[in-house]
């Protein structure tokens, strides 16, 4: 069921993409699937830049030209997926470890595209553990900080993110304030960012439900 609207919403992503664009591309089981639709028009696009090596990997599979952020002038749009959104289009991303490149794929975009499934909606961020992506030397620094704002965090056992970092999932925030409290966790020394996108936030969110896509716009 979940596949279903998975597939239905990286099919509708499809309409922000036009010929000869270079497509930024997130990372994620939703994800996943629009990458199968853009691997099936990929002789009309210039080309994807990868917000994760796992990404990049699956896009080289398809035969998807693949470039660097650093060899473009900026993301015309840029398609990923999110743990949990809210009607404002403010969101949760991280859940699998690629928040940092994500972020720097969103903030160099002129359209930031977020699919989900209707199961990632929330009225309120934090049911979700909040990934914050720490320099390892300073993880234990960091959850001490974290703890003082009333999270519980956790380190993510066993993982390593593509910048060579960990993860600490906090659990418990109440996240009242999300463009404050991304600022706030971003100024502790020893993060390399959170996984809150609020202060730029998805520009359009493509929610998938059981029966069709519904587009929210900023
Ligand atoms: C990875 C992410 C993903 O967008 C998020 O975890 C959603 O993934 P999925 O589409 O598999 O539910 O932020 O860092």
């Amino acid at each position: 069921m979940n596949q279903d609207k998975k597939q239905r919403v990286a099919q509708a992503a499809m309409e922000f993409v036009e010929d000869d664009m270079v497509v930024g591309v997130g990372t994620g089981s939703t994800v996943n699937c629009f990458i199968d639709e853009l691997a099936a028009i990929k002789h009309r696009i210039e080309g994807a830049v990868a917000s994760s090596v796992a990404t990049a990997e699956r896009l080289k599979q398809r035969n998807v030209p693949l470039l660097s952020l650093n060899s473009v002038n900026g993301l015309p749009v840029y398609i990923d997926g999110a743990d949990e959104a809210t009607r404002h289009l403010q969101l949760i991303k991280g859940g699998g470890g690629a928040l940092t490149r994500e972020k720097i794929a969103a903030a160099a975009s002129d359209r930031f595209i977020c699919i989900v499934d209707d199961t990632k909606m929330v009225d309120v961020l934090g049911a979700f553990p909040l990934p914050v992506e720490v320099i390892p030397m300073a993880q234990s620094y960091v959850a001490r900080e974290m703890l003082k704002s009333g999270g519980q965090p956790v380190l993510r056992q066993g993982f390593t993110t593509d910048n060579g970092n960990v993860i600490l999932d906090v659990h418990n925030l109440s996240i009242i304030n999300p463009v404050e409290l991304e600022q706030k966790i971003n100024e502790i020394t020893g993060v390399v960012t959170n996984g809150l996108f609020a202060k730029r936030r998805a520009d359009a969110l493509l929610i998938a439900d059981d029966n069709q896509v519904i587009k929210l716009t900023a």
